[in-house]
């Protein structure tokens, strides 16, 4: 038997903008999903992740389909594996739970196969298996739950390669989630984007330029630690993601409540349309903005950011 784990992830600036080649900023966090995998007379598969009501279920045959394709780029086709997951990271719209998934199978396929495969290897499995969830991920979540930490990421439109730089910064930065409880689809909602691309070419041209300004000063102001600045930006980045329609009346809420109640800047991250929240918080104000998101019945969590990526697990823990 062997296991392994990977973190999920949050992006702090830029999904969908990724999806046209624009750079995008993401970091692990601390939640992370288990892996276990064996040798077995048939297939099986037990999902033990924690979830928001419903996910798993919606995601039952994108999960299959993004299994099947990790076994079979990793030359495991026919294989017999019992998979079991589990973990703390809830699977959820937004934090990155399949992209977490596919690299800790990937990782602990490899371990029980003996197949060698170096982290670069398995980053690329891990997008494989994400192709099962997203259609064409641009392959953000499968690098930061691979690589962890901080990263900026751009997806070269050429070649279809993610190009990865380690971000640092000088200031310790702490997150609020509040999740909307709902479960999107990612590639419906790119969809619907690249439709609004179309239908309108110059107001999408005009907010990619938008944009661009936005994460342009995001980069320099994470390296200074600029906390208020990065507020700001969130604020602004979630102003493009509404005009986007990729938004929702509870993300709004949830948006609204924490800027009414201390966060220095709130967006929504992931696909959106549902999904989650992210708050930009400090210790003064992380408990208020909290509480301030479940007395309005959302759920939330403080979670601190730029944990380890993908790694095989020697130790007792268990799934
Ligand atoms: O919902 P998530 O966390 O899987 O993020 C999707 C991010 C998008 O930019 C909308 C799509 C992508 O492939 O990058």
């Amino acid at each position: 038997m062997a296991k392994a784990s990977a973190p999920g992830k949050l992006i702090l600036f830029g999904e969908h903008f990724v999806v046209y080649g624009l750079p995008a900023i993401a970091t692990a966090i601390e939640a992370r999903t288990v892996a276990k995998v064996k040798q077995a007379r048939k297939f099986s598969l037990q999902d033990n992740r924690p979830e928001t009501p419903g996910y798993k279920k919606e995601k039952r045959d994108q999960q299959s389909d993004s299994i099947q394709r990790i076994l079979k780029v990793m030359g495991l086709e026919g294989e017999k594996v019992s998979i079991e997951l589990g973990g703390n990271l809830i699977a959820a719209s937004g934090v990155g739970a399949s992209g977490a998934s596919c690299a800790a199978i990937a990782a602990a396929l490899n371990e029980e196969f003996e197949l060698g495969k170096g982290i670069d290897e398995i980053n690329d499995v891990a997008y494989e298996g994400e192709k099962g969830y997203h259609g064409v991920p641009s392959g953000i979540d499968n690098c930061c739950s691979t690589y962890g930490g901080f990263i900026l990421f751009r997806k070269d439109l050429k070649t279809g390669e993610g190009i990865v730089k380690q971000l640092h910064s000088k200031a310790i930065l702490s997150i609020v989630i509040g999740n909307t409880g709902i479960t999107s689809n990612t590639t419906e909602v790119v969809e619907d984007v690249k439709r609004e691309k179309q239908r309108d070419p110059d107001r999408f041209s005009r907010m990619l330029d938008d944009y661009s300004m936005i994460i342009k000063e995001a980069e320099s102001s994470l390296d200074n630690g600029d906390l208020r600045k990065i507020g700001l930006l969130m604020n602004m980045n979630h102003l493009l993601l509404e005009e986007m329609d990729v938004s929702c009346p509870e993300l709004e809420e949830l948006v609204d409540i924490a800027a009414n109640s201390g966060a220095l800047g709130a967006k929504l991250t992931g696909t959106g349309r549902g999904g989650l929240m992210i708050a930009l918080v400090n210790k003064e104000t992380e408990g208020t903005v909290a509480s301030a998101i479940e007395k309005a019945s959302f759920r939330s969590e403080i979670t601190r950011i730029g944990a380890r990526g993908v790694r095989v697990e020697h130790d007792g823990t268990t799934c």
